[in-house]
C-alpha cells in the first residue's frame, strides 16, 4: 500500500515537474485527506544548473479565484506561517529560529483539516537569477457521513383501509462525497430517496421505505446498505406487525355421520398480538344444546344429531379487529364409504397393507430357506392373534402382557392347499377399508398373492401339514402373533 502509493506519487511528481532552465518545482497533482485528519504538501526544490540562489518560498491557497498566503521562508528571515493557519500548518523541515535554512524542501504539514481547507495550493519559489518557479497541489477535504437506520414506529399496525406508509428511514448524513443508499429486503415495498446539498459541500441522503403494512410483512428483515467510497456500512430492522386474526375453523372432515361420537370445531386463528377472545355462533340459530366451548374450540357431546347441522362461524378478536371464520357443517345419514376423506389416510392405509405384504412375502422365502424342519417347529408355536387393522372380534389372548409391536419374528407362514382349506373354518379374507374391490385378496386368484385371514389354528393342529405345491395350487396364510419375548 505505501509502495503503491509513493510509486503513484513519484508518477505524478514527473508529470508534474515543469522544466525550466534546469530549474522546476516538484509537488504532488492531488492530496486528500477526512475532516480531522492531517496531510503533507510536498514541495522539492530541483535545480540540475547551480549556482541559484532561493531568495524565499511562499505557500499559497488559491480558491475561487482569490489567492491568500499560508506560508513563507526566508533564507535570512526564517519562516512565517499566516495567523489564519498558525496552528494548523508547520514546516516538515524547518524550524523557526534557524541559521541559513536550506530551503529546498518546504513540504508543509497540514494538521486537523477542515472542509474549507478544500482548495489548490500553490508552492512557489522565488529565485536569484533564474526567476520564479512554482507547482500547484489541489487538496480535497473528504467528510465522512454519520449513517443510521431507524424504524418509523416499534410497531406498526396492518389497518385493513391499505395504506402505504414509511416502516423505515435510512440515513446518511452530511458525508463528502455523497453515499449511496440501497434497500434489502423480501418485502414488497419501495424506497424514496431525497439529496439535501448542505453549504459545506457536504450532501445528506435520506431514503424511506414504503410499504402496505399486512400480515405478511411480519417479522421480515429489512436492510439498509449505506455505500461511502467503498464502504459499505449495513444495518437491519426485523418489523413487528400488527394484524387482525386470520381466521379458519378446523375439525369438520366432511364425514359427520349419525351418531358418530366426539366431533369438534377448532378456531385457528393467526394474530399478532394473540386472540383475546373467540366467539362461536350458528347462523340461522342458536348453538346446539350439548355443545361445550374450551377457549377456541367447540366440542360436541355425545353423539351427531341433525341438530349439529349448520354454518359455524367463529369471530376471534385481537386489540387490532376482529375477524371471523366460517365453516358449513353438514350431517349424514351414513359414514362416507370411501374412508377418511382428503386421501391422506387413505394412503397411508394402502402403504400399511403393501408393507404387510412385502413383509409376509420376505418372511415366505425365509421360510423356505431355513427348511422343512424349522417350519414344523414354528407350526407348533402358532397362536391365534388377531392381525393388526382388522374389525373382526379378537379372540382370547393368551399372552397379556404383550408390549410393543410386532417384529418379523411375529410373522408365522402356513402353506395350505385347497382341499385342506375346505376342511378348515377359515373367517373371510382379511380386507382393510381402504382396499378397493379389485385389490380385495381372491380365492380364484392364479398368481401367488399372498392373502390374509385368521386361522383357527385349533383347526391348524390337528390338520395334516404338506409340503408345496405348484402355485396356482396353493392359498397361502399368514398370522401375525405378538412377539413373547
Ligand atoms: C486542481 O483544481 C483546479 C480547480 O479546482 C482544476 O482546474 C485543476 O485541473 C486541478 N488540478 C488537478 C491536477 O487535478
Ligand atoms: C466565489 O467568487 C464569487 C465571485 O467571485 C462569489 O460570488 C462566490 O460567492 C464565491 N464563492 C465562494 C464559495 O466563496
Ligand atoms: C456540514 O454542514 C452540516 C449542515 O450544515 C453540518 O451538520 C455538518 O456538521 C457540517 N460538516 C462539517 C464537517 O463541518
Ligand atoms: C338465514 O336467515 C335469513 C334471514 O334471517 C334468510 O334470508 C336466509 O335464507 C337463511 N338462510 C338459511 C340457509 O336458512
Ligand atoms: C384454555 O384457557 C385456559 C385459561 O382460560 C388455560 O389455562 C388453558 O391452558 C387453555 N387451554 C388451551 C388448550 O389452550
Ligand atoms: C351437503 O352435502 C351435499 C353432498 O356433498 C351437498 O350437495 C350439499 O350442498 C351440502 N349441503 C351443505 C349445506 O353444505
Amino acid at each position: 500500500m505505501a509502495m503503491q502509493a509513493s510509486s503513484w506519487i513519484l508518477l505524478v511528481v514527473l508529470l508534474n515537474t515543469p522544466v525550466g532552465n534546469g530549474q522546476s518545482v516538484q509537488m504532488d497533482t492531488e492530496v486528500s485527506g477526512f475532516v480531522g485528519s492531517t496531510v503533507e504538501l510536498n514541495c522539492l526544490f530541483i535545480n540540475s544548473k547551480p549556482p541559484v540562489k532561493i531568495s524565499q518560498v511562499t505557500w499559497q491557497k488559491s480558491f475561487n479565484g482569490t489567492k491568500q498566503n499560508v506560508a513563507i521562508a526566508n533564507p535570512a528571515l526564517g519562516v512565517s506561517v499566516l495567523p489564519a493557519f498558525k496552528d494548523r500548518v508547520t514546516f516538515k523541515h524547518l524550524a523557526m529560529p534557524q541559521e541559513n535554512p536550506s530551503l529546498e524542501d518546504t513540504t508543509i504539514v497540514f494538521s486537523n483539516l477542515r472542509l474549507l481547507d478544500e482548495a489548490a495550493y500553490i508552492c512557489e519559489y522565488t529565485t536569484f537569477p533564474a526567476g520564479n518557479r512554482e507547482n500547484m497541489v489541489n487538496l480535497t477535504v473528504y467528510a465522512r457521513p454519520m449513517t443510521h437506520m431507524t424504524l418509523t414506529t416499534p410497531i406498526i399496525i396492518a389497518r385493513a383501509q391499505k395504506h402505504k406508509m414509511t416502516v423505515a428511514t435510512c440515513l446518511s448524513a452530511n458525508g463528502k462525497p455523497p453515499s449511496v443508499i440501497k434497500w434489502d429486503t423480501k418485502l414488497k415495498g419501495q424506497a424514496t430517496f431525497q439529496e439535501t446539498h448542505n453549504p459545506n459541500g457536504t450532501v445528506t441522503i435520506r431514503s424511506n421505505y414504503v410499504i402496505v403494512p399486512s400480515r405478511e410483512s411480519h417479522r421480515q428483515k429489512l436492510t439498509c446498505i449505506v455505500t461511502y467510497n467503498s464502504e459499505h456500512f449495513s444495518d437491519s430492522v426485523i418489523l413487528n406487525v400488527q394484524y387482525e386474526p386470520e381466521v379458519k375453523i378446523d375439525g369438520f372432515d366432511g364425514n359427520w355421520y349419525l351418531n358418530r361420537q366426539d366431533v369438534k370445531l377448532t378456531c385457528d386463528a393467526d394474530a399478532n398480538p394473540a386472540v383475546t377472545g373467540y366467539h362461536w355462533k350458528l347462523l340461522n340459530g342458536s348453538l346446539p344444546r350439548n355443545v361445550e366451548i374450551r377457549n377456541n374450540t367447540l366440542f360436541f357431546r355425545g353423539p351427531v344429531t341433525n341438530d349439529f347441522s349448520g354454518t359455524y362461524i367463529c369471530d376471534a378478536t385481537n386489540s387490532i379487529g376482529t375477524r371471523s371464520g366460517l365453516v358449513e357443517v353438514n350431517v349424514t345419514e351414513k359414514p362416507l364409504a370411501q374412508g377418511p376423506p382428503g386421501g391422506v389416510l387413505g394412503i397411508l392405509g394402502a402403504v400399511v397393507v403393501f408393507g404387510l405384504i412385502v413383509g409376509v412375502m420376505v418372511t415366505i422365502c425365509m421360510m423356505y430357506n431355513h427348511g422343512q424342519k424349522s417350519r414344523t417347529e414354528a407350526d407348533n408355536n402358532l397362536t391365534e392373534m388377531p392381525p393388526m387393522h382388522k374389525p373382526v372380534p379378537p379372540p382370547p389372548k393368551k399372552n397379556n402382557d404383550v408390549k410393543g409391536g410386532l417384529i418379523s419374528d411375529d410373522i408365522q407362514v402356513v402353506l395350505l392347499d385347497k382341499d385342506e382349506m375346505l376342511k378348515l373354518s377359515l373367517h373371510p379374507p382379511y380386507n382393510d377399508m381402504v382396499l378397493s374391490e379389485s385389490l380385495k385378496p381372491s380365492f380364484a386368484h392364479k398368481d401367488c398373492d399372498v392373502q390374509y385371514a385368521v386361522l383357527d389354528t385349533a383347526a391348524l393342529v390337528s390338520s395334516p401339514r404338506r409340503s408345496v405345491h405348484s402355485c396356482g395350487d396353493l392359498v397361502e396364510y399368514a398370522t401375525i402373533q405378538p412377539s413373547s419375548h
